[in-house]
């Protein structure tokens, strides 16, 4: 399955934060115990790498790169085992590098003239970032005229509450964020509180 496919199929992706790539193993079986066997490891820390490695390495999750600003980082995730990478805005040098690897860009678009540099380079989905603070569900309904057939990722202020508003959007292929993972739970080596928030979200995502 192509990952726009397969994210479109989890509908959530947990955006997640390592500060410790030993931490990735624990927390990619927590998820996948909670029902989400997909995770978007963040090139925030200098764990990613290493993580991202961890979790693909399993060969049942759907693992992706995130918060990838430059070429070099693509390199690295698409050695690592990304399958997607993603971009909190919009990079050309970033998007070409992966159409070269082959693997999904899925680079930040909230304006129309965002959208249409991202389909100038011949994407179909974005992801739509920071979501709540960018107009949220309804600024996505309001691209979806123009740009019938673009699929979005909202990531940023979703969480258990305001899920739904952004699933009820046909052109939401999934949400994503960090509400699955806290970071204080991680760090503690709490995994049963991700199973349970990811379990939870998994629930509400498919009610
Ligand atoms: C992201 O990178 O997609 C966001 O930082 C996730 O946002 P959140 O922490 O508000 O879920």
């Amino acid at each position: 399955m192509d990952p726009l496919a397969a994210l479109a199929d989890t509908r959530l992706v947990p955006v997640v934060v390592l500060d410790d790539a030993a931490h990735a193993a624990p927390l990619a079986a927590a998820l996948v115990a909670g029902g989400l066997p997909v995770a978007e490891v963040t090139f925030r820390t200098g764990a990613a790498v290493d993580a991202i490695e961890a979790m693909a390495a399993r060969g049942d999750m759907l693992v992706g790169a995130g918060t990838v600003l430059t070429p070099a980082q693509v390199d690295a995730a698409v050695a690592a085992g990304a399958s997607y990478v993603v971009s909190p805005g919009l990079s050309r040098a970033v998007v070409e590098r992966c159409q070269e690897h082959g693997v999904l860009p899925l680079p930040g678009a909230v304006t129309a003239t965002e959208v249409q540099a991202a389909l100038e380079l011949g994407l179909t989905a974005v992801k739509f970032f920071p979501a709540a603070t960018s107009g949220g569900a309804a600024a996505i309904k309001a691209l979806s005229a123009p740009f019938a057939g673009l699929r979005f990722v909202p990531t940023g202020g979703i969480g258990p509450d305001n899920l739904h508003e952004y699933l009820g959007v046909p052109s939401v292929a999934a949400v994503g964020g960090s509400w699955m993972v806290p970071g204080d739970a991680v760090r503690a080596g709490d995994f049963e509180t991700v199973t349970r928030l990811t379990a939870e979200a998994v629930r509400l995502a498919g009610a």
